[in-house]
């Protein structure tokens, strides 16, 4: 009997060109369908190869590239925006779908939130019902965040979710995000496991990320010594993984049987970093790197003198500041959580596997001076550091 092909979303995003990569240089030969939004075949599969590229560090041989479809396919459209004979052949085809695709942005509003992450998940989860009537379909692997438990505090469990109200989380990509894992849980007729990663980072190895928002963008106004004073608050944990860990974490669970129907953290649970730490880390990072000034260590404050010096930013500073006030309320409910997420059972399963977390006292300083050096993706070089110490510019 012929083995049913991978379907996966997401595959232009971090991680599921990370994902694509090893799906192909892994043990097996399986197909994999990537579904991806685009104006004609070959613009999708122009940003496939690109995106998997970026992942493989090489182009992809033409023994890799002949085992991937590139299929064009909107997830916030009805039937991924698909013509009926294209979904009942996907339905025949598909064994086990990875679903990636997401909108990790904060500042959404719900509707919009909603519209990828949870009636994309609705449509891929439809997808799978019909795979799975056809009786041959493994399992929908949903990649969702640790964050879905949203303001909870102390040890926190994998499959924690909180009731949907907007008060118990930090944002709307929080909110939909629960909202999807409620859906897949709810429903009976297809086997799910349901992954939730922390903060994805660049590789533990060289530091490496396509990716430069959530954490790169603080670091960025600190190493550019554009944020004298930082909010911190509570333990202020800073749980954040490896994009590689994250990647051969998911396929080492997804191939064992035992995770099915689980909802499994990807985190550094009781090695989590702390914005202090991370501040210095910076610090240490700029000194690394040969740069002539000493940095600017942001002072730290509570949230209540943090509410105050952004009122202050916004009254008085201008527009550039108030730009960067606006973009970083983003991500300051992140600099105050006191949540500890559980991984006891995932790090037993994932060392069956030889898939260990890199300490972030490792991992850390190689993203830092892989972000300096690169500039945070940015084309232009550094800038030169600012004479004061002003919350200044630099959107
Ligand atoms: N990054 C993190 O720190 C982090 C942490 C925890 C969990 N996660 C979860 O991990 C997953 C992957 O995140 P990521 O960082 O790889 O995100 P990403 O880089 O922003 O990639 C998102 C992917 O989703 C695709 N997508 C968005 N809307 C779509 C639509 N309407 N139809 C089809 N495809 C669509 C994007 O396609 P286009 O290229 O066309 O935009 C892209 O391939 C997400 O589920 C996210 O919630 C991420």
């Amino acid at each position: 009997m012929r083995v049913r092909e991978i379907l996966l979303t997401g595959a232009t995003g971090f991680l599921g060109a990370e994902l694509l990569a090893r799906l192909l240089t892994g043990p097996g030969d399986r197909r994999v369908t990537c579904v991806l939004r685009g104006s004609s075949d070959e613009a999708i599969a122009a940003r496939g190869v690109d995106a998997l590229s970026a992942a493989l560090r090489r182009a992809p041989y033409a023994s890799e590239l002949r085992r991937i479809t590139w299929t064009r396919g909107d997830l916030e459209r009805a039937g991924l925006g698909m013509n009926p004979d294209q979904l009942s052949s996907l339905a025949l085809r598909i064994g086990e779908i990875f679903h990636c695709a997401a909108s990790t942005k904060f500042d959404l509003s719900l509707g919009e939130a909603e519209r990828i992450n949870v009636h994309g998940t609705r449509e891929v989860l439809a997808l799978a019902r019909r795979a799975a009537a056809s009786g041959e379909f493994r399992r929908l692997h949903h990649v969702s965040t640790a964050f879905a438990a949203g303001r909870r505090r102390g040890r926190v469990l994998a499959g924690e979710l909180p009731p949907d109200r907007a008060r118990h989380f930090r944002n709307t990509y929080e909110r939909t995000k629960a909202r999807a894992e409620r859906l897949l849980r709810a429903q009976r007729e297809v086997p799910v496991t349901i992954y939730r990663p922390s903060i994805i980072v660049g590789d533990s190895r060289d530091g490496v990320t396509r990716s430069w928002n959530v954490l790169y963008y603080p670091m960025r106004l600190i190493a550019s010594r554009r944020l004298p004073i930082a909010p911190s608050g509570g333990s202020a944990l800073l749980d954040c993984v490896p994009i590689d860990f994250v990647a051969d974490a998911i396929l080492a669970l997804a191939g064992r049987d035992d995770t099915t129907g689980a909802t499994l953290h990807l985190v550094a649970g009781r090695d989590a970093a702390t914005v202090p730490w991370m501040i210095q880390e910076i610090a240490a990072g700029l000194a690394r790197s040969g740069d002539p000034l000493p940095p600017v260590i942001p002072r730290t404050v509570g949230p209540a003198r943090w509410w105050i010096v952004q009122q202050g930013y916004r009254l008085f500073g201008g527009a550039r500041a108030r730009a960067v006030a606006t973009r970083f309320a983003q991500y300051a409910p992140y600099t105050r959580i006191d949540a500890r997420f559980d991984d006891a059972r995932e790090r037993q399963l994932l060392a069956i596997s030889r898939v260990r977390l890199t300490p972030p006292a490792t991992f850390v300083p190689r993203i830092i001076d892989y972000a300096l050096a690169a500039n945070f993706g940015r084309a232009t070089p550094r800038p030169e550091p600012a004479g004061d110490a002003a919350w200044s510019a630099a959107g």
